[in-house]
């Protein structure tokens, strides 16, 4: 997903913007300019390029306390863009281009399966929720961005846990949830098929908790989403409004936050804690991300699986392969 893979006016225009930007940010101070809301912040005078210890000790406690960390016209290379998302662990995905552009340049459309996953990116989920191995945290550069819409949108699932009534707290406590990225397709309207690409596995849908305690700031948050569905001891009716009605009351001001893209942002969040969502835009104008994701750890994001009923087979893996 480097500059190659850019048509040519994308390309030129990201050129442009990469040019004057590091001597820039390295003489600006450190700040960190918290968002307008119960997550996200914006740090600035942080050249992620060249990260040395005391700044790398920053963003990491900021990404703790923030979920979401906005960094304006980093314009970061491929390779810097993986050796920054590898200080927070393994990666899962090193890098991807989420554009709604095919390699020729033409516009996706509902006979591609990447128009559906950007079609299912405009609702609210966690990254690879449905894998065994779910993300810890997924980091974007914006590299052709639309002129209106194509806002990424990230909302506080622990604000938003500890919003619930006390009544809706003991209802939740101890439940679990399935994760399928069949059963968001198709809640989409597009069947996909076992093997057709990223996330159609046969490994089963993964079970776990809707409460999730973050394996570093040991508080809790709400770990629902699109992808998940099928609570156990529920019917898929009653596990379907009860995931909506979570979402309904978590996913709301003051808990939301967006970023309006210029080119070069790097956007980082962690997945243990928010949703996150890109707000819709016109297709006809280019909107291209790379995207890296990073591995969640095995001892808090790993879980179990029961079969996917949407998949054609089921073969388990007892490990944390991807
Ligand atoms: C993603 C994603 C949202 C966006 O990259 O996982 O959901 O704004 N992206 O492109
Ligand atoms: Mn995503």
């Amino acid at each position: 997903m480097d500059e190659t893979d850019l048509t040519v006016s994308a390309k030129d225009k990201w050129l442009a913007a990469q040019a004057p930007i590091n001597a820039k940010i390295r003489s600006m101070p450190i700040r960190i300019d918290p968002k307008d809301a119960t997550l996200g912040a914006t740090i600035t005078g942080i050249d992620l390029a060249h990260l040395d210890n005391t700044s790398w000790d920053i963003v990491r406690q900021a990404f703790l306390e923030f979920g979401v960390l906005i960094f304006p016209e980093q314009a970061l290379s491929d390779d810097a863009q993986i050796a920054f998302a590898s200080r927070f662990g393994a990666l899962e995905t090193p890098l991807a281009a989420i554009s709604n552009e095919r390699s020729n340049g033409e516009v996706v459309d509902d006979n591609d399966l990447p128009y559906w996953i950007l079609r299912g990116n405009e609702r609210w989920h966690i990254d690879s929720s449905f894998k065994p191995l779910a993300a810890k945290a997924s980091c974007l550069t914006a590299m052709a961005i639309p002129d209106a819409g194509g806002e990424t949108q990230w909302a506080d699932m622990r604000a938003g846990y500890d919003a619930l009534s006390d009544e809706i707290k003991q209802q939740v406590h101890g439940l679990c949830a399935l994760h399928s990225n069949y059963y968001s397709h198709e809640m989409l309207g597009q069947v996909p098929q076992t093997g057709d690409g990223y996330g159609f596995h046969t490994k089963g849908a993964p079970l776990r908790p809707l409460v999730k305690t973050h394996p570093e700031t040991d508080m809790k948050s709400l770990y629902i989403g699109r992808h998940a569905y099928g609570v156990p001891g529920l019917t898929d009716k009653q596990s379907e409004k009860l995931l909506a009605k979570l979402l309904a009351l978590a996913a709301q001001p003051p808990r939301v936050t967006e970023h309006h893209w210029q080119l070069g942002d790097l956007a980082i969040w962690d997945n243990r804690r928010v949703l996150h969502r890109v707000a819709p835009y016109d297709y006809s104008q280019s909107r291209i991300m790379r995207h890296t994701r990073v591995a969640g750890d095995p001892a808090s994001e790993l879980a179990g699986t029961l079969p996917d009923i949407r998949a054609t087979s089921y073969q388990p893996s007892q490990t944390a392969d991807k």
